[in-house]
């Protein structure tokens, strides 16, 4: 017969990307992992009501227009069973904020280091917003040898950050040049390689002009793909604007957790959110409610 701690919780870890546990249900737009589903979270949850336990997403939510972030939230809540237990990360407005204003001040006065600290904050308020490229102004900004203010970025960011910086310095070393994300890239090789095929008939057939038109046209293309693919940011919450989208869509006992805090039984043992006790994105505002 099974008893209580028999039961098995039924897990749910939406846009994972390359942070997941083999015990839960893993989702994101595509993955070469067999244990990721590659769904669309904009054509909603795709299952049934009141089938699990938890759900989880980490950094995700900011991906979705604001229209959209409510639909995803009222199918988080869908999804979950009665009591269920709703986790979320996401950069915090509030927190990058206030940085930055602090930021702002140490550099108007001068202070050692403050005008770094100041490109920084900038680049996480605005670049994953308004980037046309992969990586963007963060990727230039993290992929060099020399970082002039490497503590306090490596304080924001955590060891995810930490890890990149140290992946590039190794791939300068094997003389390797590696991608951070290869679905941009490969979008921008295919709208090259559209580009080129079209650019080649048009040189031998038709004016210059038609063919500069169709060079727009393909840049367009290829920042547009680029902008749907799921990496920008399209909104951004604090404490306040997230609670209040939460209780919107019926959640209750809205609390703010550390990375290590969570009514999730085990929660630390899938390392999500930390790695021995560190967070791996410290610049998150966590959040728990209730169904
Ligand atoms: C910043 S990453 C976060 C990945 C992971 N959760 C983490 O914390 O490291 C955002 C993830 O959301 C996924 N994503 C964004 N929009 C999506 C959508 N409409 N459907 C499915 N996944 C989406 C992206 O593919 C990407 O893996």
């Amino acid at each position: 017969m099974l008893t209580a701690f028999d039961y098995i919780m039924n897990l749910l870890n939406l846009g994972c990307g390359k942070r997941f546990h083999k015990d839960w249900t893993n989702l994101d737009f595509r993955s070469d992992n067999r244990d990721v589903i590659e769904h669309n979270l904009l054509n909603g949850i795709p299952f049934k009501d009141n089938s699990f336990d938890v759900v989880y997403h980490s950094h995700v939510l900011e991906h979705f227009a604001r229209k959209d972030a409510v639909r995803l939230i009222q199918e988080c809540f869908r999804v979950l069973k009665p009591y269920g237990i709703l986790r979320l990360a996401v950069p915090d407005l509030e927190m990058i904020a206030k940085e930055y204003l602090h930021n702002l001040e140490r550099a108007i006065n001068n202070e050692p280091c403050a005008e770094f600290d100041y490109d920084w904050i900038l680049l996480e308020m605005y670049d994953q917003t308004v980037r046309n490229t992969s990586g963007g102004e963060i990727a230039n900004y993290l992929f060099r040898k020399d970082i002039p203010n490497e503590e306090y970025l490596f304080n924001r960011i955590g060891d995810e950050g930490k890890n990149l910086h140290k992946n590039y310095l190794n791939s300068l070393n094997n003389k390797f040049d590696k991608q951070i994300n290869p679905v941009p890239f490969s979008i921008k090789i295919q709208a090259k390689r559209l580009y080129q095929r079209v650019k080649n008939v048009l040189t031998r057939t038709i004016f210059r002009t038609e063919y500069e038109v169709l060079r727009e046209e393909s840049e367009a293309l290829q920042i547009g793909r680029f902008r749907l693919s799921g990496e920008v940011h399209q909104h951004m919450y604090d404490r306040y604007s997230l609670g209040k989208l939460l209780s919107g869509c019926g959640f209750i006992n809205i609390k703010v957790v550390s990375s290590v805090e969570s009514d999730i039984i085990d929660w630390n043992v899938y390392q999500l959110d930390s790695l021995d006790g560190n967070t791996l994105k410290p610049d998150s505002l966590f959040v728990e409610a209730i169904k």
